[in-house]
């Protein structure tokens, strides 16, 4: 493994799935009533969150603790960084506390790579801007295969807001390192420049790619990332964007539906299917610790120990 994990990009398909293994290895002490082991004991591992986040955050400090390491919490609310402090101040601290991991999230795409070159622990990106967002699409992978048994030759469709989406564009990396294949579908406003060079097809129609659709992945609409209107109305977009029961029942009978959270029930995906037997949303929160726990096992639990 390298030190830090950056880009889902950069994983080869071996570290992968050594990541993969190691989270379906982990996955066991999970179930158990002590979910507790010593692998990172007199670690420290800084959650540096400079965006807020709910289920990441604590994900990571869950997966932390469960391997004993010690963990800091950091929130860029309350901090120095409202003071005008810098990233690389911040990151100097950091060191100076003698963080072994950082875990690092933040509205500028590339922030986790520029902090990597400041301090000696290792560095994960927890999601950067419209840019990566690793772990979450290694925990992404992880489901389908939990579900769906393979990865390799899988039909994965991704739909929504790819433009804001670091979700959809780690999933596109990883998933065609693994052999998946994924298709995009969007209104053409919501598709980055130069998707045609992304490893992957893309659609506009929705209806027609979910009948060869294994894992159906739907995206937030971030409006917060928006600063000009993407679409007529939030109705338009849902009539033809929304998974709602019709279209899921388009589904071949084995698939399953994902969305990364946090949704906007209503507007990209139907309370009715986002609570529905095929959606894996809520495992997908579970897996997410213990995905981090093989992450952080991984890269802080080798040669130093
Ligand atoms: C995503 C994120 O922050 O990139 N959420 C997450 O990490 N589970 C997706 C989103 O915000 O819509």
């Amino acid at each position: 493994m390298k030190r830090d994990l950056l880009s889902a990009g950069e994983l080869s398909r071996d570290e992968a799935v050594l990541i993969l293994d190691t989270a379906e290895e982990l996955a066991g002490l999970t179930e158990r009533p002590i979910k507790k082991l010593p692998t990172l004991r007199g670690r420290t591992v800084v959650n540096l969150f400079f965006e807020d986040s709910t289920r990441t955050r604590i994900s990571f400090e869950a997966a932390a603790k469960r391997l004993s390491a010690d963990v800091l919490n950091f929130s860029a609310k309350g901090s120095s960084v409202s003071k005008g402090e810098s990233l690389k101040d911040t990151a100097l601290t950091l060191e100076a506390m003698g963080a072994d991991g950082v875990v690092i999230r933040h509205s500028a795409s590339g922030a986790p790579h520029r902090l990597a070159t400041w301090v000696r622990g290792s560095v994960i990106n927890a999601g950067d801007g419209a840019h990566e967002h690793p772990t979450q699409a290694l925990l992404d992978a992880f489901t389908m295969r939990r579900h769906l048994g393979r990865l390799e030759g899988l039909r994965v469709t991704i739909v929504g807001d790819v433009l804001h989406s670091r979700v959809a564009r780690s999933n596109v990396l990883l998933l065609s390192t693994l052999a998946a294949e994924t298709t995009l579908v969007a209104p053409p406003t919501l598709l980055p420049v130069a998707v045609e060079t992304w490893p992957c097809a893309v659609s506009y129609d929705l209806d027609s790619v979910l009948p060869k659709t294994d894992v159906v992945m739907m995206l937030r609409v971030q409006a917060e990332r928006m600063n000009a209107s993407y679409f007529p109305t939030v109705r338009e977009y849902s009539r033809r964007y929304r998974l709602d029961a019709a279209r899921m029942a388009q589904l071949p009978d084995d698939a399953i539906v994902m969305h990364p959270g946090p949704m906007n029930r209503g507007v990209e995906i139907a309370a009715e299917v986002a609570d529905s037997a095929r959606s894996t949303i809520v495992e997908q929160v579970a897996n997410g610790v213990t995905v981090r726990m093989a992450v952080l096992y991984l890269l802080l639990g080798g040669a130093k120990a």
